[in-house]
């Protein structure tokens, strides 16, 4: 059994499908802290803070792979560090413990571009470099990362991880992210709204669109042990581009777009952050390849949103 802890959230809801396309329904186990209404599958209350409970389901189920996605993102972390460093290390720690006694096979956890910090190089950030993160989020991913590599070592636990840039898909919205701006774009775009960016008009940022997030995490999922060479994470690159690219391309379908740039405390935080990023390990070890860019992303965001909004295409 598969099971999905985080399940509700922007990339667990898609991945939780794609699992369940793959492995079939009756493999997938999705948890978050509440059902959403009209899930399809399999579904336990999992509060992953709780140990004893992740355990419970662990053993109830015969899960043999964990997906970890809970995490308080960059944004909303630094309203409250002390809780987000809480929830995000000890979720993730109580995932490997239960892990590591309970004889699960493969643990997945996402670490992110936010492990970066203003002494790496912003262009072609590589894999091995400074990490010195400006967020609570960085911080406790770049711990997280450390973690993933001593159970490997310690415990022989096979826990692979991507670093994930900011994920663009029609299928959920983000909540509490820096890139969360890439996303809302296409919303109001369809809705014929104008739109109040937060970050700069040329704030050039790494993206990686919902599906080819997906695929990377099943390919880095499948490929053999020995494969996978990097026991903190993989840097993964999609796309990079500015607030105002979007803007641009958006403009090709709504010509009165128009966008706002208000930066706000998020401009700090997107600044910290790689531009682009040199995934060549992952390309090399386990044939990393993106298949989406900014006009491909563009025009499927605006097809599939105006589809759920019941816009007339
Ligand atoms: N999308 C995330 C964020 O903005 C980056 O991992 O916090």
């Amino acid at each position: 059994m598969i099971l999905v802890i985080g399940a509700n959230g922007q990339l667990g809801t898609v991945l939780t499908k794609a699992l369940q396309n793959k492995y079939g329904l009756d493999n997938v186990l999705a948890s978050d802290v509440a059902k959403k209404e009209g899930f399809n599958g399999l579904f336990e209350i999992i509060n992953a803070t709780d140990l004893e409970r992740i355990r419970e389901v662990v053993k109830k189920y015969n899960v043999t792979q964990v997906y970890h996605l809970a995490a308080i993102l960059s944004a909303k972390g630094e309203a409250n560090p002390l809780l987000s460093w809480d929830i995000n290390t000890k979720t993730f720690l109580n995932v490997l413990e239960v892990s590591r006694a309970e004889n699960v096979k493969k643990v997945f956890y996402p670490s992110s571009i936010a492990v970066f910090g203003n002494n790496a190089p912003k262009l072609k950030t590589p894999n091995n470099t400074s990490l010195n993160p400006e967020t609570v989020y960085g911080i406790s991913k770049v711990d997280g990362e450390n973690w993933a590599k001593y159970y490997f070592d310690k415990y022989d636990l096979d826990v692979r991880s991507l670093r994930f840039p900011g994920v663009i898909g029609y299928q959920s919205l983000p909540g509490g992210g820096t890139t969360d701006y890439a996303v809302d774009i296409y919303h109001k775009a369809v809705l014929g709204e104008n739109f109040d960016c937060f970050l700069n008009e040329d704030t050039i940022l790494p993206m990686i669109f919902m599906d080819d997030a997906i695929d990377a995490t099943l390919k880095l999922m499948e490929a053999p042990k020995k494969a996978i060479k990097t026991r903190t994470s993989y840097n993964i690159s999609g796309v990079s581009f500015s607030p105002l690219d979007i803007e641009l391309e958006i403009r090709k379908y709504y010509p009165e777009f128009k966008v706002n740039f208000k930066p706000d405390f998020r401009q700090k935080i997107a600044e910290s952050w790689p531009k682009t990023i040199d995934d060549s390990e992952a390309q090399n070890d386990w044939n990393w390849k993106p298949s989406f860019n900014v006009s491909t992303i563009t025009e499927i965001m605006i097809q599939k949103l105006k589809e759920q909004y019941h816009i007339a295409i």
